[in-house]
């Protein structure tokens, strides 16, 4: 268990570098064993996911590495197919193993993954991109048995939504098919596109990725790589709205600009002032925000639903009633009773929240129930009054590199606390 001691109320000024995106490095890894090969990624963030999945790779006899940034995956002595479900349980992202293990081993023995709880998270999707391209399944209990007797052939599979996840485990997969694949209705989020560059250095032809339809034609496979993971967009919006909310105002290094796009327009709208520049983007927020507009998520390029609650944070306080419609996770809101507990004014209708801002909050122990509600309660106890604690369960450190460190950086007063159980 994690205390987060937060003394609110110091705008954030200063300078930060984006930490390298979670949830581009995590496919990434696991795409790594389809091939006998070397890689060396950089730019990897230090998060407990990203730890985990080096844990699965040595339990399916990979070597690996870390060094600073760097993780060095020797996916050659690769030896197994199954991953425990203690391993399949600390993230989501452990079931896009699945089509890599598969298009390796033509074998693979998974359980349904763990993650945020956000509402149901079903895996149907992934089952039926999979199973386009040949593989059978057979459930016993919670293990998922896959196999692809025949190997895996090419095909078109149109997703019926552009998941994520059901994207990246089809890309991968296919890479091992015989033929052409295409994937249509794909996922346009960044995190693909950069899978698809990884997928080319690892010899793979494929075209498509950042648009809706993916083409696959196979691999070539090479013995090394090399690849540099892009920044987090969704660090870097919780970096910008914790200036937003604090009436600070930094300069945040090394974001993709149009990653950030969605998130920039409203806090633009909010009253920010934004300036862009190539490596850097600023934001002012001295003076007092107004509501924003209405906020829909959905898949890219609407705005991202893991920026919801953090945008959520820089509205508490801002003048009018902003409206959140959350159309991605079906129980994404559970950070607003917390928001409540520090004076928030939050009602909830269906899948809409609308906030009213409030002159002030005010400092109180509350409950992170997931990494992006327990960063948004960090910035939200950064912008009231007095002492807030936020209990986290590790589920910030899932996903961010020394959030405590950077905001310190910027004058933000906290610390960590942490609690043996
Ligand atoms: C990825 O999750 C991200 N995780 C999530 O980030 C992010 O919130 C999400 O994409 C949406 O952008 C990683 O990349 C590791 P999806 P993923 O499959 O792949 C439904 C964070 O905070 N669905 O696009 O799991 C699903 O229930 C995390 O960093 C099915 O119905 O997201 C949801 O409603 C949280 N069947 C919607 O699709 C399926 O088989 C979007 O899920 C798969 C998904």
């Amino acid at each position: 268990m994690e205390i987060w001691k937060i003394r609110g109320g110091n705008p954030l000024r200063g300078s930060v570098r984006v930490q390298g995106a979670k949830n581009s490095v995590l496919p990434i890894m696991a795409a790594s064993v389809l091939v006998p090969c070397r890689t060396e990624l950089t730019n990897c963030p230090d998060v407990r996911d990203v730890r985990a999945s080096m844990d699965i790779l040595r339990c399916l006899g990979c070597a690996v590495e870390q060094d600073g940034d760097a993780i060095y995956i020797d996916s050659r002595p690769l030896c197994r197919s199954a991953v425990p479900d203690a391993l399949m349980h600390r993230m989501r992202s452990s079931f896009t193993f699945l089509g890599a293990i598969l298009g390796r081993c033509g074998e693979a023995s998974l359980t349904r993954p763990g993650g945020c709880e956000l509402g149901e998270r079903p895996i149907d999707l992934h089952l039926e991109a999979l199973g386009a391209l040949g593989a059978r399944f057979e459930e016993t209990g919670e293990r998922i048995l896959c196999c692809a007797d025949a190997g895996l052939q090419g095909t078109c599979i149109r997703l019926r939504y552009p998941s994520v996840g059901a994207t990246e485990n089809a890309m991968i997969a296919a890479c091992a098919a015989k033929g052409e694949t295409v994937i249509e209705n794909a996922a346009t989020e960044p995190e693909i596109e950069d899978l698809q560059n990884y997928l080319r250095q690892l010899g793979a032809e494929i075209c498509g990725a950042g648009t809706d339809t993916i083409q696959i034609r196979g691999i070539s496979p090479v013995e090394r790589v090399a690849y540099r993971i892009m920044p987090d967009r969704i660090a870097g919006a919780t970096m910008l709205c914790a200036a937003a909310c604090t009436g600070g105002e930094i300069e945040l290094r090394g974001a993709v600009r149009e990653h950030l796009g969605p998130v920039t327009q409203a806090l633009c709208a909010m009253g920010c002032r934004m300036r862009e520049e190539s490596s850097a983007i600023f934001i002012s927020a001295k003076r007092a925000l107004r509501a924003s507009p209405v906020i829909e998520t959905g898949p890219n390029p609407a705005f991202p639903t893991d920026a919801q609650p953090i945008l959520m944070a820089a509205s508490l306080r801002a003048a009018g009633t902003s409206a959140f419609v959350e159309n991605v996770f079906s129980d994404r809101f559970r950070h607003v009773e917390q928001f409540r507990r520090l004076g928030a004014e939050i009602c909830i209708e269906g899948k809409t929240a609308l906030v009213t801002g409030v002159r002030e909050l005010y400092g109180a122990p509350v409950l992170a129930t997931d990494l992006r509600a327990g960063a948004a309660l960090l910035l939200a106890g950064l912008s009231a009054r007095g002492t807030t604690t936020v209990l986290d369960e590790g589920h910030i450190a899932r996903g961010y590199d020394a959030l405590d460190i950077q905001l310190r950086s910027l004058g933000a007063e906290l610390e960590i606390l942490r609690e043996m159980r």
